[in-house]
């Protein structure tokens, strides 16, 4: 069975009910301490639902849960398709693909996102970004940047890379260069390698489910 929000706070309820019942048992309800142990209980219920729902969610955004890749995901194509049943877009894993022309270990894959998500922290992308719901809208949402079809229609064109990655790492170093849009990216001075580790990073968080989060996109014109 799957425990939703409902099904935890009425259980949380009734249990608080159930143990401040048996401990109030014989007192008078006017008493300030028959309502004194119903806050007690109910407090330290709720503590410790809180306690386990924050292990279930660091089990749930961890690398190889349902809904988050392992690293190596970075090996493989990365598909965005309709499910009629969910009732939304969730990303598909396809077969493998050379990234940046070679397969990455677990080792390899886990240090460049590692090494993107520095980047992106030590550049403060979120200030114009969002990425996972976190961040602006001055610009594009990036978390499913990776599935952007202009990738392959307009950057790898206009940078003369071969492969959608390059294309990407190029763009990503010349943002000022390439511009796409009605506002620029800034140069933010990223090195080759820092360039490389942010799309590493963009590819695997396109492969995250999150719920059809950005809602539309891909499929209704940019609201910008
Ligand atoms: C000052 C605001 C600003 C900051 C900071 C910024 N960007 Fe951007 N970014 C933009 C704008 C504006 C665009 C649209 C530019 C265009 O298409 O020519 C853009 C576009 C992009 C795109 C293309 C998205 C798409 O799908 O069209 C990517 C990827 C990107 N930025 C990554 C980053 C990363 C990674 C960082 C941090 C290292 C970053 N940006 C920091 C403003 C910013």
């Amino acid at each position: 069975m799957k425990f939703g929000w409902l099904e935890i706070t009425l259980f949380s309820i009734v249990l608080t009910v159930v143990i401040s019942a048996i401990l109030v048992r014989g007192k008078n309800w006017l008493e300030p301490g028959f309502w004194g142990v119903f806050a007690i209980v109910g407090s330290l219920v709720m503590f410790s639902v809180l306690w386990l729902l924050t292990f279930d969610t660091l089990k749930k955004i961890s690398f190889g849960s349902n809904r988050v890749p392992s690293p190596t995901v970075i090996n493989h194509k990365i598909g965005y398709e309709y499910d009629p049943d969910k009732k939304r877009y969730i990303p598909t894993i396809g077969e493998e693909e050379p990234f940046f022309g070679k397969q990455w270990s677990e080792k390899e894959a886990t240090s460049l996102l590692t090494k993107g998500k520095l980047v992106i922290q030590s550049r403060n992308c979120m200030d114009c970004h969002t990425l996972l719901g976190n961040g602006a809208y001055f610009a594009p949402d990036l978390t499913k940047s990776w599935l952007d079809p202009k990738w392959e229609t307009m950057i790898q064109p206009m940078t003369g890379m071969k492969t959608k990655e390059e294309a990407m790492a190029k763009w990503l170093q010349n943002p000022e260069y390439y511009g796409t849009w009605q506002r620029r990216m800034p140069n933010l001075k990223l090195t080759e390698a820092e360039a490389k580790a942010i799309v590493g990073y963009l590819k695997f968080m396109s492969a995250i489910d999150t719920n059809g989060f950005p809602d539309h996109f891909g499929r209704a014109p940019s609201v910008f």
